[in-house]
C-alpha cells in the first residue's frame, strides 16, 4: 500500500514538474535569493518593476538595487542606465525596462553590462488583425484575446483582464510599448461608444506596463456611423467629425495614442475616393489628434487592378508625396514591396522619402511562412531586411538606419509587427512562434541585434528545466549546451532558408494556393480574377523560361533602388542568386554559378528545403529529454506536418514547372511522392474566399 503511494506521489510529482503548455513564455524564472528594492518613488508602474525583480532574481543573495527615476541627457525616451547602484532612468516604465534587462542577463548568464541602454524606436508596435468578431485576419493561434461575438461581448471579465496584464506585461518584457487593438481592415464600430468602453478598459490594464493603444480607422467611418454625405477629407464637416471623434476618444483615453490607416487598398475607401492624395487623408485624421500627442501610421500597402507591376506601386504612390505630410504622420510601409512572401528585396520606399518619417512593417503571424505548422525563425529574415544597404545616403544607409532616426531627423521612430498572438493556451499557435513574437520585441528595441543571439536568450528563458537542485543558481552545463542548445539554434536559425528553399527559391514569389496561403499554388488563374492575384502573373514560367523581368526589358522595377543597387540587381553577373527570378525571366538551361543549369539548380533547392525539414525532425527527436513531454510532443507532432508540406511543395512546384521546362528531375535527388493533377485537383476543391 505504502509502495502504491510513492508510486501515485511521485507519479504526480514528475507530472507537476513536466507540466508547461508555454503559457508562460520566456518568462519560467524564478528568484533564488531575495533582493532589496529601494525607490525614493512610488507608483503602479515601480510596484510591478520591484515585483518582478523580486520574483525572478538571480543574484547575489541580499543586494540592494536602487530605482532612480531622474533626467538624463544621455538617456533616452524608454532607455535607462544601469550601475552597481542600480536603474536610473527619465521614467518609470525606464525603470522596468531596466528591470526586465536585468533579469534577462541573470537569466540567461549574460554579463550585465554597465551603461546607457536606449531603444532604436521610439515606438515599438503591435498590429492586430483582430475583427470585432473575435477572429483574427491571417490568425492562427486561436480566437481574438480582445474582441469577441454573442451577447454580452462587451462586457469585461475578470478573465479578460487578467489575460490583457500577462499579454501587457510579456510585452513590456521585450521592449513593446504600443498595440493596436483591430484589423487594418477595420471595422467602423470600433470607433462607437460601447466598443471605445471596452477599449478603456483594455488600455487601463496595459497602461502601467507601459503600453499604449490605438486603433485602425475606418477611413468611411464619418458617413458609416453618422451618415455623413461624403468623407472627403477637406469637407469642413468631415473634419469636424473627426476632431469631435478624437476629442471623445481622448476623454476616455488621455493617453491614447492614434489612428494606423489602410486607405485605398484592396478595397478599403480612402482619400482618392474623392480626387484626394493620401496625404490630405492622413494629414485630415493626424490634424485630429494633434492637439492630445496623437500620431497616425498611414501604410503604404496600395496596389490598383492596373497593368503596372504592383512591386512598383507604393513607390510611384508615395515618393511625389514626400514632404506633404504632417510631422505625426508615420508612413507604415511592409518590408518588402509586394507582401511578406518568404523572401524580397527590401522595399525600395525606404530611404526615398527623405522629409517623410518611415516605419517598417514586418510580419510576425506566418501568413506566408507555413502558419503556426511550420517551425520558421524570422528574426534572420528581419535581420537580412534591417541590414539591407539602400545606399540612398551612401553606403551604410541601412534599412535599419534610415528608419531609426540615425539618418534622418524624425519626430517619431516607429517599428511594427503584424501580431501572432490569440486565445490559444501558447499564445502563438506553435510553441517555436514565440520565439517570433520575442524576436520582434528584441528588434525593435534593438535593431542591431544578432538572431543568434535572440535565440539563444529564447531557448534559454523558454526551455531551460528548472528543479529543486537547480534553483539556486542558474547554469547551463556543457551537456544542456551541445546537445541542446547548440542544435536547437542552429534549426531555428537555418529554418527560414529552409522555408524559402522549399516553397519560393531563388527570388520567385506568390506561389502560394489562393485564400488560405498555405501550400504551393503556382497553378492558380482562374478566369476573371485580378491577374496580380494569380501566381502565373509572379512566376511568369513558360516554355522559355521562368521569372519576373522587372529590368529595363521588363517592368524596370529594378531603377527604383538607388544605385549601385539599381546596376548590380540589373546585371546577372551581379545580382545576388536569392533575387534572381525577382528581377529576371531566365530561360530553363541558364547557367548558374554553381555551373547548373536553372532548373536544376531550382530542384535542388526544393529538394535541400525538404532534407533540411527531415533534418529539423531528427535535431528535434535527439532533445527530447532535455524538454517536458508536452511541449515536446506539440512541437514534434508539427514537425511532422510540416515535414509532409514541405514535400507537398517541392513535388507540386516541381511539377508543375516541369511541364513547361520539359527537364528531367536531377536523379540524384528524391523522386516526387504526388501527383500532379491530385495536387492541383485538391487545391481547386477548396471554397474559393473573397478576400485572396
Ligand atoms: C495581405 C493579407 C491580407 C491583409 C493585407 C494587408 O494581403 O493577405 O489579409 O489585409 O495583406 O496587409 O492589408
Amino acid at each position: 500500500m505504502k509502495t502504491l503511494f510513492s508510486v501515485v506521489v511521485l507519479f504526480f510529482v514528475s507530472l507537476s514538474i513536466q507540466a508547461e503548455d508555454g503559457h508562460n513564455l520566456w518568462l519560467r524564472g524564478k528568484s533564488s535569493s531575495t533582493v532589496n528594492v529601494v525607490s525614493s518613488k512610488k507608483s503602479v508602474t515601480l510596484d510591478i518593476a520591484k515585483q518582478e525583480l523580486q520574483q525572478g532574481w538571480q543574484g547575489k543573495e541580499g543586494s540592494s538595487v536602487v530605482f532612480t527615476v531622474k533626467a538624463d541627457k544621455l538617456i533616452k525616451g524608454d532607455g535607462f542606465k544601469l550601475s552597481s547602484a542600480g536603474i536610473q532612468a527619465n521614467t518609470d516604465f525606464g525603470i522596468l525596462y531596466g528591470v526586465y534587462e536585468l533579469l534577462r542577463c541573470q537569466q540567461t548568464g549574460e554579463e550585465i553590462k554597465e551603461g546607457v541602454i536606449n531603444p532604436s524606436y521610439d515606438l515599438r508596435v503591435l498590429n492586430h488583425w483582430d475583427n470585432m468578431d473575435g477572429s483574427v485576419e491571417r490568425g492562427y493561434a486561436g480566437l481574438s484575446i480582445f474582441w469577441r461575438k454573442g451577447e454580452n461581448s462587451l462586457v469585461v471579465t475578470e478573465n479578460d483582464k487578467k489575460l490583457w496584464q500577462e499579454y501587457a506585461r510579456a510585452n513590456a518584457s521585450i521592449g513593446i510599448n504600443a498595440t493596436v487593438l483591430n484589423n487594418v481592415n477595420a471595422s467602423q464600430l470600433v470607433l462607437t461608444p460601447a466598443y471605445l468602453n471596452r477599449v478603456k478598459a483594455i488600455a487601463e490594464v496595459l497602461r502601467p506596463y507601459g503600453i499604449k493603444v490605438y486603433l485602425s480607422a475606418k477611413f468611411s467611418a464619418p458617413a458609416l456611423i453618422d451618415k455623413l454625405k461624403t468623407c472627403d477629407p477637406v469637407n469642413p464637416e468631415v473634419i469636424n467629425w473627426w476632431k469631435a471623434k478624437a476629442k471623445e476618444i481622448y476623454t476616455m483615453i488621455p493617453d491614447f495614442g492614434g489612428f494606423l490607416v489602410k486607405a485605398n487598398s484592396e478595397g478599403q475607401s480612402g482619400p482618392q475616393d474623392y480626387g484626394r492624395t493620401h496625404a490630405d487623408g492622413a494629414n485630415l485624421l493626424a490634424d485630429a489628434v494633434k492637439p492630445y500627442g496623437g500620431i497616425v501610421m498611414w501604410r503604404a500597402f496600395v496596389y490598383a487592378a492596373s497593368d503596372e507591376d504592383r512591386a512598383k506601386q507604393a513607390y510611384n504612390e508615395f515618393v511625389p508625396l514626400d514632404g506633404k505630410f504632417h510631422d505625426n504622420v508615420i508612413i507604415q510601409v511592409k518590408n518588402g514591396p509586394v507582401d511578406f512572401m518568404p523572401r524580397e528585396p527590401f522595399s525600395p520606399l525606404f530611404g526615398a522619402m527623405k522629409k517623410t518619417s518611415l516605419m517598417p512593417e514586418v510580419q510576425v503571424t506566418q501568413e506566408y511562412l507555413g502558419h503556426s505548422i511550420h517551425l520558421v525563425f524570422l528574426s534572420t529574415m528581419w535581420e537580412e531586411f534591417l541590414k539591407s544597404d539602400t545606399y540612398q545616403e551612401g553606403p551604410g544607409s541601412t534599412v535599419a538606419r534610415c528608419t531609426d532616426g540615425s539618418i534622418f531627423p524624425q519626430k517619431y521612430t516607429a517599428i511594427a509587427g503584424v501580431s501572432n498572438v490569440g486565445l490559444d493556451v501558447n499564445w502563438c499557435g506553435h510553441q517555436f512562434a514565440q520565439s517570433n513574437w520575442y524576436a520582434f520585441g528584441r528588434l525593435a528595441w534593438n535593431n542591431k541585434l544578432t538572431s543568434d543571439q535572440i535565440a539563444d536568450e529564447w531557448l534559454k528563458l523558454t526551455f531551460y528545466k528548472y528543479s529543486k537542485s537547480n534553483a539556486d543558481q542558474i547554469s547551463f552545463s556543457a551537456d544542456w549546451k551541445d546537445n541542446f542548445l547548440s542544435p536547437v539554434k542552429k534549426m531555428m536559425l537555418e529554418s527560414r532558408e529552409a522555408a524559402v528553399n522549399y516553397m519560393m527559391p531563388l527570388g520567385l514569389h506568390h506561389i502560394m494556393s489562393a485564400n488560405e496561403h498555405y501550400g504551393p499554388g503556382p497553378w492558380w488563374a482562374p478566369a476573371r480574377t485580378r491577374k496580380d492575384w494569380t501566381p502565373p502573373y509572379y512566376h511568369q514560367a513558360d516554355s522559355l523560361g521562368i521569372g519576373f523581368d522587372r529590368t529595363k526589358t521588363g517592368s524596370n522595377a529594378v531603377s527604383q533602388y538607388h544605385e549601385p543597387l539599381n546596376s548590380q540587381f540589373s546585371d546577372l553577373k551581379t545580382c545576388p542568386e536569392t533575387y534572381l527570378l525577382w528581377f529576371h525571366h531566365l530561360p530553363w538551361d541558364y547557367k548558374m554559378k554553381s555551373g547548373k543549369t536553372l532548373w536544376d539548380e531550382l530542384c535542388n533547392h526544393y529538394d535541400a528545403g525538404l532534407q533540411q525539414v527531415r533534418g529539423f525532425q531528427k535535431v528535434w527527436d535527439k532533445a527530447q529529454s532535455y524538454v517536458d513531454a508536452q511541449r515536446f510532443t506539440d512541437v514534434q507532432s508539427k514537425l511532422r506536418s510540416q515535414s509532409k508540406n514541405a514535400q507537398t511543395w517541392k513535388d507540386a512546384c516541381l511539377l508543375y514547372f516541369q511541364t513547361f521546362s520539359k527537364m528531367p528531375i536531377p536523379y540524384d535527388i528524391e523522386r516526387p511522392i504526388n501527383n500532379l493533377d491530385e495536387l492541383i485537383n485538391n487545391d481547386m476543391k477548396r471554397p474559393s474566399l473573397i478576400n485572396y
